[in-house]
């Protein structure tokens, strides 16, 4: 299946030359890095901010042409109310930023996942920074308040409502909150849990999978060109031989 760890001993080298097209992130380990140095969970977010515009960056120079990130899943309305807020506020300070952040890497910021229950206020700089980013040669998604079954049903229920009565796999792929990016390559999981989480479920069906114990804040552009490297040794069969 190509489910495992990285191992440990394969050293960074110089770009590969199979790369992924697009690759996607499971930011997770945020709580544990900061539980660790005594701090509250909400500093691991801030942590971890720094870390994905450190991590997207690097992604875009190697000439990686998409990539993903899971920020808030359609699960994370459980966690307590001050640590919501405070991945609430970071995306919304981030969304200001990013006006003026990855116009050096031309990349252009797309968001996925459910609108409705995002505030009004963050769901109109969502729009605003998608149409003055649009037309840039990288892409940046970002998936908010996002679940990919959520996200298949609400497919389905977009081709209902255009009156299909019965749907193809392309159709499906065709009705998914951004189809112009190409489906992920590789997934790649920090913080040591083996799960998807139900991320990019449709969309992941042929992708490599790399799960590293690494915690998100710790992870290192060094580590990407570990994991590239790792990427591009691996021999990818889709189903045939
Ligand atoms: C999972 O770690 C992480 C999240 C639920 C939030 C991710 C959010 C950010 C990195 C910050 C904002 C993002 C952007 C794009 C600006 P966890 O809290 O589950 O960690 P744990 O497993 O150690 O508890």
């Amino acid at each position: 299946m190509g489910f495992f760890f990285r191992r440990k001993e394969i050293k960074a080298s110089a770009v590969p030359e199979t790369l992924p097209r697009h690759i996607a992130f499971i930011m997770d380990g945020n709580g544990r890095w900061a539980t660790r140095r005594g701090l509250r969970r909400e500093n691991g977010h801030r942590a971890g901010a720094k870390t994905f515009r450190e991590i997207a960056r690097t992604c875009f120079q190697r000439g990686i042409e998409t990539v993903t990130v899971y920020a808030f899943s359609t699960e994370n309305w459980k966690r307590p109310k001050n640590e919501v807020d405070e991945i609430m506020r970071l995306l919304s300070s981030y969304i200001d930023e990013a006006f003026s952040d990855f116009k050096n890497e031309d990349a252009e910021v797309r968001f996925i996942g459910r609108r409705e229950g995002l505030s009004p206020e963050l769901q109109s700089k969502m729009d605003k920074l998608e149409r003055a980013s649009e037309g840039r040669r990288y892409r940046l998604r970002i998936a908010l308040n996002y679940g990919g079954r959520d996200e298949i049903v609400r497919a389905v229920n977009r081709l209902i409502e255009c009156g299909e009565r019965e749907v193809t796999e392309q159709m499906i792929s065709g009705a998914l909150d951004d189809s112009k990016a190409p489906d992920p390559d590789l997934v790649v999981r920090t913080g040591g849990d083996t799960r998807t989480s139900n991320f990019l479920l449709w969309q992941s069906a042929y992708a490599e999978y790399v799960f590293t114990k690494t915690l998100w804040p710790d992870l290192t552009p060094g580590e990407i060109d570990e994991i590239l490297s790792d990427f591009s040794k691996r021999h990818r069969r889709y189903g045939g031989l």
